[in-house]
């Protein structure tokens, strides 16, 4: 996070604390530790603030120190950051920003990672230069000196142009520098990264495109450059030369008519929802682009070619609003986001699925409807949750559209450089839009020539932006880092695609009047099974009480659940991946081993696990292959196993007075999912929290996983 002001006085109180909240805001990205630097009282002085912890702990720490917090400044820069360990464990010397130098000539907080970072930092050692982090970011920031020191009349685009070509990896980076007062740099490759602004007044050239000139010629040295250190150490001492700048910024946002430079704040972020409560008016960066924030103005550069990705940058306005952001009444956002559940799944069809009428329309995908019918094949590439939505409707799809469809992990797609071809039709399925794994296997289907679409929920996220087409989920912003609406919107969208693509099949249409009935009452039905949540509390307590425990356990470092030696959660058919997302929700949460089992392999094996005391959950709806699931059942009764059991509402075959179990609605089998689901998340919800533990916050978790 990074804030900028420019003509508009503001004390240092206001500068910290506008930093600390927009970590505060970003916090669920990552929690290890946070860190801050601001200027410092002396001209060329700054101020670092690091701890390890929450975002809280930082605060306190800054009061500590007590900064004089009512010095005015008219033009200062601040960027800060919240740390999900990649290289180096969480520490204070390990946080973000990291400087150049002791006296923080050049300050960076970075996202994603630098995978050459070695080979820069036996260069840079080679220079001189002393390490004291084990982080890859240092590298970025002690690049920026040695090449300033270089060239010490060098502008700081120039400057970032010239670091940037030497790293390879993925970034999200701001940078700031007491040699380039009141300015900063920001910079993405992979990792996310959005500009607010906020102007005092309207002005009448407000808000217009950032465009860039025309092309000047293409750069052979500068694409050549990869790894340009280590096959010519020298080259550093060659920053690119201005003139050969490919793509001169032409910016006139954010000035007057006559060119007069107005009072204007900046707020930069990885994530809009730290921006929303300052501006709506927001700039999304495109991989290469260099936004350069100084006097007011935003402009942007680019450091490659631009091959095909648009010369216009323009402003939006984004429709988060900040109660959207917030928790409300609610104790936790994911509790929050379990309840908007009946909101969000009615938000992902709206305008979209008319059920009167049978018909489906997803604008998104409307041009690219005919190629993805004839494919040859449907890949389905996703990460976690995401993973686990697509397991969900696989066999719908199947059933639907009569295409092959594969389901797959983005990491081990990848690992096996999986056979892709032009006529296969890849579909990227992700809440963040950022996941590294899908980004990666999705650059891999771009360049094998497939179609890719895309289902996410952030948008202008690199996924959305970077497939062909797609379709927004529009859950709104998900804060939890265990992924709950996400599922059933995700879940939900990809129904509606494959309603789509089987529109006209005559074979088909009353399979397909069916689950348009089921979705328009499943909002409905969804507020029915959150009015167990009581129930399913009091559930988890005696479930508790049950599992074994050492009594003086039940702290966040030492769980109870530490002592239990797992959970089964049984489901067979399209209930195998409800199972997995349940089990997922409770390992993420509350820490205690849960195992998916598809129920007609549980004799195969997991069975020997089974006994009086195992904690076992069952997934017992009506669809076609009930008698095989209730096999399962009866091999676990015998076993004088006692699982609760989610069953349909008065299944006869689950008595009262014999069975703990949850009673769900009944719906279409391809939707049945989507209901059982809730009383798991509701299921791992209650059991962390019965562990005291902060469900927002799973220890060594990030609700957006940026690296590989
Ligand atoms: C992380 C999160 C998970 C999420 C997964 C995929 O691991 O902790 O909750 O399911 O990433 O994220 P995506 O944004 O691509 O859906």
């Amino acid at each position: 996070f990074g804030y900028i002001n420019y003509l508009v006085e503001k004390d240092r109180k206001y500068i910290l604390d506008t930093l600390v909240n927009g970590l505060s805001r970003l916090e669920y990205r990552g929690y290890d530790s946070a860190g801050l630097a601001v200027d410092g009282d002396k001209k060329k002085e700054v101020f670092a603030f690091k701890e390890v912890g929450k975002v809280a702990k930082l605060k306190a720490l800054i009061e500590q120190e007590k900064p004089d917090l009512t010095k005015v400044f008219d033009n200062h820069a601040g960027i800060a950051h919240t740390r999900w360990a990649t290289h180096g464990p969480p520490s204070r010397v390990n946080c973000h920003p990291h400087r150049s130098d002791s006296s923080w000539q050049f300050a960076v907080v970075h996202n994603g990672i630098i995978t050459n970072y070695k080979e820069l930092k036996v260069l840079l050692q080679s220079k001189g230069f002393k390490f004291e982090t084990e982080t890859d970011t240092e590298a970025i920031a002690k690049l920026a000196k040695y090449i300033y020191d270089e060239h010490p009349s060098i502008d700081f685009t120039t400057l970032t142009k010239a670091v940037i070509k030497e790293l390879q990896g993925a970034f999200g980076l701001l940078m700031k520098s007491v040699h380039f007062p009141g300015e900063v740099v920001a910079a993405r490759k992979g990792s996310p990264l959005v500009v607010g602004v906020r102007t005092q007044k309207k002005m009448k050239v407000d808000f217009v495109d950032v465009e860039f000139g025309e092309n000047e010629g293409a750069l052979p040295a500068e694409q050549a450059s990869q790894n340009v250190a280590l096959r010519n150490k020298n080259s550093l001492l060659a920053p690119p030369d201005k003139s050969n700048l490919l793509h001169r910024s032409q910016s006139r946002a954010f000035l007057s008519d006559d060119g007069v430079p107005q009072p204007t704040e900046f707020f930069l972020s990885s994530d809009p929802s730290a921006i929303v409560e300052h501006t709506k008016k927001v700039l999304y960066l495109e991989d290469d682009d260099i936004a350069h924030i100084h006097e007011g103005q935003l402009n942007i550069h680019r450091v490659s070619k631009m091959d095909g990705t648009s010369n216009v940058r323009a402003i939006q306005t984004i429709e988060i609003e900040l109660q959207e952001i917030m928790k409300g009444r609610f104790d936790h956002f994911m509790q929050k986001e379990i309840f908007e559940q009946p909101e969000s799944i009615v938000n992902a069809m709206r305008g979209r699925l008319n059920a009167k009428e049978g018909t489906v329309t997803l604008g998104g995908l409307k041009q690219y409807m005919g190629t993805i019918r004839r494919c040859r094949r449907l890949i389905f590439i996703a990460c976690g949750t995401s993973f686990h939505s697509c397991m969900a409707v696989r066999g719908a799809f199947e059933e639907l559209t009569d295409i092959p469809i594969s389901v797959e992990l983005a990491s081990d797609f990848l690992d096996r450089q999986a056979p892709v071809f032009r006529d296969d039709t890849c579909v990227f399925v992700s809440q963040s839009g950022e996941t590294a794994d899908s980004l990666m296997a999705l650059r891999y289907c771009l360049e094998r020539g497939a179609l890719t679409v895309g289902i996410v929920n952030v948008v202008g996220s690199s996924i959305s932006l970077m497939t062909h087409c797609g379709v927004h989920i529009n859950a709104g912003p998900e804060i939890g880092v265990a992924s709950t609406k996400a599922y059933t919107s995700q879940f939900v969208c990809m129904i509606m695609f494959a309603l789509s693509l089987s529109e006209d099949r005559a074979s088909k249409q009353k399979r397909r009047d069916d689950i348009m009935q089921g979705l328009s009452k499943i909002s409905e039905q969804f507020k029915e099974i959150l009015k167990m949540d009581e129930d399913i509390k009091e559930m988890c307590q005696k479930f508790v009480q049950r599992l074994k425990f050492t009594p003086d356990a039940g702290t966040d470092r030492e769980p109870r659940f530490k002592h239990q030696k797992s959970m089964l959660l049984l489901g067979r058919g399209a209930q195998h991946a409800t199972a997995l997302e349940g089990a997922l929700k409770i390992k993420e949460i509350s820490y205690l081993h849960c195992e998916a089992v598809m129920s007609g392999e549980l004799k195969h094996g997991v069975l020997a696990l089974v006994d009086e005391s195992l904690p076992i959950v069952m997934i017992l709806t009506r669809d076609d292959i009930f008698a095989k699931s209730l096999n399962a059942y009866q091999q676990v009764i015998a076993r004088k196993g006692r699982p609760i059991v989610i069953c349909n509402q008065d299944d006869k075959e689950f008595p009262g007075e014999k069975t703990d179990k949850i009673e769900v609605p009944y719906t279409v089998d391809v939707l049945q999912g989507l209901l059982n689901v809730i009383p798991l998340q509701l299921m791992a919800y209650w059991l962390a929290v019965g562990e005291g533990l902060n469900v927002d916050f799973p220890r060594n978790l990030a609700k957006s996983v940026t690296v590989e």
